[in-house]
């Protein structure tokens, strides 16, 4: 699907069924691979950044075995063996695709290990800083080699004996967090890393699954080294991230529902949520149940939605949400802010830039800052010929606005929408 096509919303389904959670996917698949022992992984998502890394941690000594295909989405059940911490030498250097959190976990397992290995990636993750990683990487005593100021893939880490430190992290970043995390796994002693502004979890949550011993103390997350993760099922709860686009599709619509089922529902993620509601949508939790990661089924009710200030502490929250939310800002009446969110300026695009420039093409008034924008929201929306700048979210986000444009809305580059959803076309199909 080189160019997606979309027209102005038809009808609605009652209910869909989001793939799984990307974070947790990627996850679930490292620490299989590392542990002593079969993990089955159920509602895995097979999307083209989880696959990477499967097939990295294949290519680093892991056995994978399929165990089930579902149709249009691809392998969603699998069991892995892993290594018991002990990954082998590549035979090549690792591809890492499009996938920042790949390369930038991966790194930190990779720290740990008695061999140099090389990662790269596509022309997008080739332009992303890994000197974030890099350098309390290299505070615990592991030099990486990359391409230029921001170390930038394709990155050599040459592993071995790992020191523990105390990091602060310099951005609000769960990678980060876990790339310092997983290295401490190797080292002798405490870990520890001080997130100012809290980030995703699912790490921490992954490893006390995995019967880690890591332990939150305020902002502080600590883990002693030398353990080996025991194997044990995962059941991967579907991506609140890819949930946020129906959620837009329907929170604008006065009478309209829908009701997402087995949405992942972990704290840390579920800022798009509260901005909805104080948007103005009506939004309902049922079944909510805990396996590892909390889930459930979401109900929203549509409404005319009022611009907000998305700002601060919220941001990490919601910072993969924002290009939607943006959507929602135009589609409100009066004015969004959205702020302190530098940081999606080095995501698969400059994510501020490419919001702006097409929310600015679709009609509607937008001023950028370094840190956010401000969207007027309320403006008639036209079809357009969007630019996804190989960008997955860009890509989703604008198919969405399509929904509630004149004439149609041409989505170029839609392959990328792969990287995360592998079935989202054939869900925005349901609302044509
Ligand atoms: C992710 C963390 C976030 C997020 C990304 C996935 C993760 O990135 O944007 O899509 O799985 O840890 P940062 O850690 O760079 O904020």
């Amino acid at each position: 699907m080189p160019t997606l096509t979309v027209k102005r919303l038809q009808t609605i389904p009652a209910e869909l069924t989001v793939p799984g959670d990307k974070s947790i996917s990627h996850r679930s698949a490292m620490f299989a691979g590392l542990a002593d022992g079969t993990t089955v992984i159920d509602g895995f998502l097979p999307s083209e950044d989880c696959l990477c890394t499967v097939h990295a941690m294949a290519a680093l000594g892991a056995t994978v075995t399929p165990i089930h295909e579902e149709p249009g989405v691809g392998l969603v059940k699998m069991a892995i063996t892993g290594t018991a911490g002990h990954l082998t030498a590549p035979a090549s250097p690792v591809d890492c695709g499009n996938s920042g959190t790949t390369m930038r976990l991966l790194s930190g397992i990779l720290a740990g290990q008695p061999f140099t290995t090389t990662l790269f990636g596509d022309a997008s993750l080739s332009k992303r800083p890994m000197k974030r990683i890099a350098d309390p990487l290299g505070l615990m005593g592991i030099t990486i080699t990359g391409q230029g100021e921001k170390i930038c893939a394709p990155i050599t880490i040459h592993g071995g004996p790992v020191q523990p430190i105390d990091y602060t992290l310099p951005v609000a970043s769960a990678q980060v967090k876990s790339a310092v995390l997983l290295a401490g796994l190797f080292a002798p002693g405490t870990t520890s890393v001080i997130e100012p502004v809290a980030t995703r979890n699912h790490t921490e949550r992954i490893m006390a699954h995995f019967g880690i011993d890591c332990q939150r103390e305020g902002t502080r997350i600590s883990v002693q080294g030398g353990q080996i993760p025991k194997a044990t099922d995962i059941l991967v709860p579907g991506d609140i991230s890819s949930a946020a686009f129906w959620l837009v599709a329907i929170a604008s619509q006065p009478a309209a529902s829908l009701r997402l089922n087995n949405v992942g529902l972990n704290p840390t993620r579920t800022g798009i949520l509260t901005v909805l509601e104080r948007m103005g949508a009506r939004i309902t939790l049922s079944d909510v149940r805990e396996h590892g990661e909390p889930c459930g089924t979401v109900t929203i009710a549509g409404t005319t939605l009022q611009g907000t200030t998305i700002g601060g502490s919220e941001i990490p929250n919601v910072i993969d949400e924002l290009p939607i939310l943006a959507v929602a800002a135009a589609l409100a009446q009066g004015k969004t802010l959205i702020k302190d969110a530098a940081e999606l300026r080095v995501k698969e695009t400059d994510r501020i830039a490419a919001v702006a420039a097409n929310l600015r093409l679709m009609g509607v008034t937008v001023t950028e800052f370094d840190d956010g924008m401000e969207i007027t929201g309320g403006a008639k929306l036209h079809g357009a010929t969007i630019p996804t700048f190989h960008d997955h979210r860009i890509a989703m986000a604008f198919a969405i606005a399509g929904l509630f444009a004149d004439g149609e809305t041409l989505i170029e580059g839609a392959e990328c929408i792969r990287t995360s959803y592998p079935n989202f076309e054939q869900h925005l199909a349901q609302f044509q």
